[in-house]
């Protein structure tokens, strides 16, 4: 079932979105070569916490922490741990999601350690931009797997790949709702967008191959192929004006 939301219920989840959208701003100066996993983790809990919010992964399913942060070949849902600590040419896909007043914002990006390679910017360029056109395609009108297709041939005739075990999702009372939201599928087909569906929209994007494997702690997830991967993901909602991105910030 499709929970569409009121005027006043999207005035809420943007302003909640508005709260991660900064955080993400500020931890952009944290990650930084020589800081661990955990302290990036423990850094943005206080953050939030002091902001009347409260982390959404935590406890979510048993998941143990604020953030996911997911470095190099791991793809989504690495477990923030004081050994992982980031290095210079490391990609390192930070994932967040928050709740506040009743509704949860979600939000993903992949920042640089000083001096990647050019061939890793252009799959984390790739993966920004294919998020970017998903977005673009979530109109009223449009399809779901409009949102999907775009987003997957924008990836793959750069010559990468989408993950396919995990997906994008409606949100709002809940983290996940429904519809999911894939990062592949054919265009015009899916249920058809209406204004008021709010949606995380987050394409996994491999350098390799798109199979990928989980970790002993049963949450990492991460390239078969060993492979650095990128991920990019955004709250957004369908209005009668277009797609709004509620996560990013008006400059
Ligand atoms: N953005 C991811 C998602 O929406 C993160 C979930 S991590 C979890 O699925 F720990 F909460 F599961
Ligand atoms: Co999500």
């Amino acid at each position: 079932m499709i929970d569409l939301k009121s005027k006043e219920e999207l005035a809420i989840i943007g302003g909640n979105c508005q709260v991660l959208a900064e955080l993400f701003l500020e931890m952009g100066a944290w990650v930084q070569a020589g800081v661990s996993a955990i302290e990036l983790d423990r850094q943005a809990e206080d953050w939030i916490v002091k902001r009347k919010s409260k982390p959404a992964f935590k406890g979510y399913r048993g998941y143990p922490a604020t953030l996911c942060v997911s470095i190099n070949d791991e793809v989504v849902h690495g477990i923030p741990r004081k050994d992982k600590l980031f290095k210079a040419g490391d990609v390192v896909g930070v994932d967040c999601g928050l709740q506040r007043k009743g509704f949860y914002a979600d939000m993903a990006y992949t920042y640089a350690i000083n001096g990647i390679e050019e061939k890793t910017q252009r799959l984390l360029d790739a993966a920004r931009e294919s998020l970017f056109e998903g977005i673009r395609e979530a109109r009223v009108g449009n399809r779901l797997f409009d949102i999907s297709h775009a987003i997957q041939s924008h990836v793959e005739t750069r010559g990468y790949s989408v993950v396919r075990e995990f997906v994008g999702h409606g949100i709002g009372r809940q983290l996940h709702e429904d519809p999911q939201v894939p990062n592949f599928g054919e265009k015009g087909k899916g249920i058809r967008l209406v204004e008021g569906m709010v949606l995380a929209i987050e394409p996994m994007v491999n350098a390799g191959a798109p199979d990928v494997t989980v970790d002993n702690d049963g949450w990492t997830v991460r390239t078969k192929d060993g492979r650095v991967s990128a991920h990019f993901e955004h709250t957004i909602a369908i209005t009668s004006d277009g797609p709004r991105i509620l996560t990013e910030k008006p400059r």
